[in-house]
């Protein structure tokens, strides 16, 4: 077993998942601006503080990825935010693209940037405790969208990407989210998600990346959010499963899902009835962003003072994306 391989295995194995706090700035100035909140680096340090402090922490999650900013962050208490995540168990991991950018010669699409000077750096976030990273590569849904180009430049790039982080003994997360903006069918979305994983893993292999030593993070399969069909979970977790079996070399340790725009009760639904189903090798776990905060900030934004109120709302969120990493979910015990 290699030791990129043991590192993602500790940060997916047994119901443990990815904390996504890897907001940029301009992010998260959205989210606080949201609810009231002045976007100061004191203020995103707080939040982000407050539910890395919460006793779930421990029992529930593997990774946390986190932004520039954060990373060289010391707490109110006086602990560096790298070590605050490693004494609760979980690794640091960090966002190393620095976004998406419109694409040349398919300006309504998108290429994620971020490879100039990429392997410098990294090592200065090993240095700083990192053991993994996300890169994420975005696509557009329609009828003439993603296109070749799109599909095959982001494959490009997140294989680079991946070469790169383990040359500095890092796992990569390989990120390619197809988004749910649109009024396309989930078969659609599977169709097209398919050719895009596809795409990825032709060029992980070129680049001789490590298949054991990295972790998945795609996007489920679903209608589009204007879409006028709404299937069922039951359909959601089988074409996802479908999806991710005809698609992810068998080497893979484990795939954790993005929440996408899905409300935090959909993704964790959504994720339980995937790991009912799951047929395949895969781990299948949870790397969510707005599904494991968005209760937690709207909380936080209404007294930032009351810790313990926060980590109430937040702790019950990861404990149930946990129980739904391991198939363990349900209505009962959300509402309990
Ligand atoms: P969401 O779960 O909010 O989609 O965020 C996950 C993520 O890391 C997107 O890059």
């Amino acid at each position: 077993m290699s030791e990129l391989n043991k590192i993602a295995l500790k940060i997916i194995s047994n119901g443990k998942g990815i904390l996504a706090a890897d907001e940029s700035n301009g992010t998260m100035t959205k989210r606080l601006e949201a609810i009231n909140v002045p976007s100061t680096p004191e203020n995103r340090l707080l939040f982000r503080e407050t539910i890395l402090s919460s006793e779930s922490m421990k029992e529930c999650i593997g990774g946390v990825i986190l932004y520039d900013e954060t990373i060289n962050q010391t707490t109110s208490f006086g602990k560096l935010i790298p070590d605050l995540i490693s004494s609760s168990g979980a690794l640091p991991g960090i966002k190393v693209d620095t976004g998406a950018k419109n694409l040349a010669n398919s300006s309504e699409e998108k290429i994620t940037e971020g490879l100039d000077g990429l392997r410098e750096r990294l090592k200065k976030y090993y240095k700083l405790g990192a053991r993994f990273t996300k890169w994420r590569g975005v696509y557009c849904i329609s009828d003439k969208y993603p296109s070749k180009l799109a599909i095959h430049s982001n494959a490009h790039a997140l294989a680079r990407y991946s070469a790169l982080v383990q040359e500095n003994n890092m796992v990569p997360i390989v990120e390619p989210e197809v988004l749910m903006d649109g009024d396309h069918t989930a078969d659609h979305c599977l169709k097209k998600t398919s050719e895009v994983i596809k795409k990825c893993f032709d060029e992980l292999i070129l680049h001789k990346v490590d298949l054991s030593g990295i972790i998945l993070k795609p996007n489920m399969i679903l209608d589009g959010s204007s879409s006028k069909y709404k299937i069922s979970g039951e359909e959601i977790s089988q074409k996802t499963i479908q999806c991710l079996q005809n698609s992810v070399p068998s080497e893979v340790p484990g795939i954790a899902f993005l929440s996408g725009g899905q409300s935090e009760i959909e993704a964790t639904e959504n994720l339980n009835l995937i790991n009912k189903n799951n047929t395949t090798k895969f781990i299948m776990t949870y790397s969510y962003g707005r599904a494991l905060q968005q209760s937690a900030l709207k909380t936080w934004s209404k007294n930032t003072k009351d810790i313990k109120k926060t980590q109430n709302i937040f702790n019950h969120r990861v404990k149930m994306c946990s129980l739904a990493a391991k198939g363990k979910w349900s209505n009962e015990l959300e509402n309990k």
